[in-house]
């Protein structure tokens, strides 16, 4: 067993491949966190902590005259309001006579074979018998609210998965004014922050602090997991680098709005707390009602890359589902950078067969097909073709397309409405908006009230329609707009508190009854780009466009900002126009092509103005893609180089077992002096020789990594460039 009771000493002891977590169970009942980091054997290292009562921290009742400690500098699991812990808390709640206090004690504990679920929600997965479930049962002996804690241990991943329920057992409601999934204490160190933070065209940017004696705040309030900001950060040793360093992760598998805080206390002890956004949430749970709280997902390594290697893997193996999981993702024209709502027949049908004459093998229909979809001011709501665009609907142009040798995707955005639609004109009240005010708006569009059970089961007929009355192998499933206003036409006064939290949980019942009818379709995540780029959606989307920022030098510092959680295989990326139509910048083909490879591979721009050479690169790079696409998705990915300083942007991916690998250099800026880039490599094989193909040359991994490696930057052209290496 990888989860261990010390009933004399009260300590629960987690282990995974390469990391303890201990966590004891004092006295009065508190849950202590010990310790989490590298394995150290069977030891108990309570000895660690140490009691005290400082100063104007309080003690708990049965201390007052002893004051041996107080919950104000104990490393906690799940600290609540009200239990004499003044730093950020996990629970914040509401009784019936207006007090709001909770004090948890544990009661008693499970370990189970395998993991946990958690209803409604998405929840990592055991694929192969690795996990176990650690259950800790607490208590509020005064309002009778319990507590569950889940510790879901996946011991080959080196992944610890958090989550809590709570469940009224008293008489009276409780009120639920913050419910988060997860605390991790850290009561020694000199941490730095790492967050990711963004915006639209921007997405998840790093940016490294050491913490500071204040509350960090990292969230969003917007409804999504946001392009703001993503659910995601790292506590790392202020020395930590890319391999060395104590370095921890907290992963939210969540797509609405969240809070992420950080807090260096009075003692200088670190703790975070994560969980959904307490400022748009409220719970009341009446008598043996319960509440479940969305997964953290933890992990500790030493070094950043070891650490998203842990999340690379976990993602891959047991987060994303379905038939491409692992399979081959088709490579796609997108048609939206090619004829944005200029949807026809002819120009379609034009586009598809110039791409299949490329090799690539998927045409995807974006935005601009459906009734009144003009333009970005209506049609939002009516799924039905648009019969003026397309006079003989989509059957004939799918089966087109079909016959042109392609697969047929298309674009839609169900959460949404526009108020020049036929649906907002039969059902106003279906949509996010504060009585007797005018809404705010986004993209001029309106947001459906997902919590409303009628909203998801119209959409889900109607979009079961859609899949069922044509061929589509794909869906992009977009999402354009915060949410704002969140009121509920369908809800009482008293319960709008839960809306924000329902409508999330009504998208992923939408589409998880959609991917189970169709579970040959593949869908791909999409919210203005990279806006709800996070595990929640992965649960259902193996793939997300990253960011609607195609130009190839803002995407390496977007895909790398990405690459610290989550793999190169959920990232949507595609060869655009040039000049960009984003920034306008002009690239080559090939540095396009190479930062779109390491990522879900596929175009989006008219081929058709296209010159014949660049057909042909395209031609070749597809076919290079379908030899490398298994090392760049689900290889071992490296970061090379900070790609936000310097001239270049460094990466590669290695086979699993080290026998290939491949480097990627794109150049940012050329400066000819020096005229060459030295590098060195990861993640070989030390002893074998190495065969580099476009040098026609061997050396040893162990050169690559330690002597490195130099590309000669020739006068001309030369702007990207990738390395195949295969081991003797
Ligand atoms: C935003 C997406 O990110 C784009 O790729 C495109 O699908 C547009 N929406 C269409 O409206």
């Amino acid at each position: 067993m990888n989860i261990s009771y010390d009933k004399e000493n009260r300590l629960f002891s987690i282990r995974t491949a390469s990391s303890l977590y201990q966590i004891q169970v004092d006295q009065l009942g508190y849950l202590r966190h010990v310790y989490y980091g590298k394995d150290l054997g069977e030891e108990n290292l309570t000895y660690i902590n140490h009691s005290y009562d400082i100063g104007f921290s309080g003690n708990p009742y049965e201390w007052r005259v002893e004051r041996i400690d107080s919950p104000d500098v104990i490393p906690q699991e799940y600290p609540s309001y009200g239990s004499g812990d003044y730093r950020i808390t996990a629970a914040y709640v509401r009784n019936q006579d207006g007090s709001r206090c909770a004090q948890f004690r544990y009661s008693c504990h499970e370990i189970t074979k395998g993991k946990y679920t958690l209803n409604g929600l998405p929840a990592s997965y055991d694929e192969d018998d690795d996990c176990e479930t650690l259950t800790i049962h607490l208590e509020d002996s005064v309002s009778g609210l319990t507590l569950l804690l889940y510790y879901g241990v996946f011991a080959k991943r080196n992944i610890i998965t958090r989550a809590a329920e709570f469940k009224n057992t008293g008489t009276t409601p409780v009120t639920l004014e913050q419910a988060g999934s997860a605390c991790l204490d850290l009561p020694y160190g000199n941490w730095d922050l790492i967050h990711f933070h963004g915006r639209h065209l921007l997405e998840r940017q790093p940016e490294r602090i050491a913490v500071p004696h204040l509350v960090t705040d990292i969230g969003s309030n917007r409804g999504m997991s946001s392009h703001q900001h993503n659910p995601f950060v790292i506590l790392a040793d202020h020395e930590a680098t890319e391999d060395r360093g104590n370095c921890y992760g907290m992963m939210f598998m969540y797509s609405g709005s969240f809070l992420a805080q950080v807090e260096r206390d009075q003692t200088d002890a670190v703790r975070v707390v994560m969980g959904i956004h307490p400022s748009d949430f409220c719970w009341t749970l009446n008598q043996s009602e319960t509440f479940v709280t969305p997964e953290v997902i933890l992990t500790w390594a030493e070094g950043l890359t070891a650490l998203s290697h842990n999340y690379h893997d976990f993602i891959r193996q047991n987060v994303t589902r379905g038939d491409y999981q692992f399979s081959h993702r088709p490579v796609l024209i997108n048609s939206w950078e090619a004829n944005y709502f200029d949807i026809e027949k002819d120009r379609v049908m034009r586009l598809a067969e110039e791409a299949a004459a490329l090799g690539i093998e998927m045409f995807v229909l974006d935005d601009g097909w459906f009734k009144g979809r003009n333009d970005d001011n209506a049609g939002l709501g009516d799924w039905f073709e648009n019969t003026e665009k397309l006079p003989e609907g989509l059957g004939p142009l799918i089966q087109g397309i079909n016959q042109a040798g392609l697969k047929f995707g298309i674009w839609i955005e169900p959460e949404m409405v526009n108020e020049d639609s036929d649906l907002y004109r039969a059902h106003p009240d279906w949509a996010f908006t504060i009585p007797g005010r005018d809404p705010i708006m986004g993209r001029n569009q309106l947001v459906l009230d997902m919590s409303r059970s009628e909203v998801v089961e119209y959409l889900y007929r109607v979009l079961f329609n859609l899949l069922n009355d044509h061929p589509i192998d794909y869906i992009k499933w977009d999402m354009n707009r915060c949410l704002g206003n969140v009121y509920s036409h369908g809800l009482p006064a008293d319960r709008q508190g839960e809306v924000m939290h329902r409508y999330v949980l009504g998208v992923y019942e939408l589409i998880d009854r959609l991917e189970t009818a169709f579970p040959h379709v593949l869908f791909e995540g999409c919210a203005g780009g990279g806006g709800r780029f996070d595990a929640g959606m992965l649960y259902y989307t193996p793939q997300i466009w990253c960011s609607d920022d195609t130009d190839p030098l803002e995407r390496i510092l977007i895909q790398n900002g990405t690459s610290y959680g989550y793999p190169p295989s959920t990232m949507g990326a595609h060869v655009s126009a040039s000049p960009n139509h984003q920034t306008g910048r002009s690239t080559l083909m090939r540095t396009r092509a190479i930062t779109a490879m390491s990522g879900a591979f596929g175009y989006e721009l008219d081929l058709e103005t296209l010159t014949e050479d660049e057909k042909n690169e395209i031609r070749a790079d597809i076919i290079q893609y379908h030899a490398d696409e298994e090392v760049l998705l689900n290889g071992r990915f490296y970061r090379l180089e900070d790609v936000r300083s310097g001239n270049y942007a460094a990466w590669m991916s290695v086979s699993e077992d080290r026998s290939s690998a491949i480097v990627s250099l794109v150049m940012k800026d050329i400066q000819l002096c020096p005229q060459f880039v030295h590098i060195s490599l990861k993640g070989l094989d030390e002893q074998a020789q190495y065969y580099i193909r476009e040098d026609d040359a061997f050396h040893s991994g162990a050169a690559l990594m330690h002597a490195g490696y130099t590309f000669q930057l020739l006068m001309g052209d030369y702007r990207a460039v990738q390395l195949h290496l295969t081991r003797k």
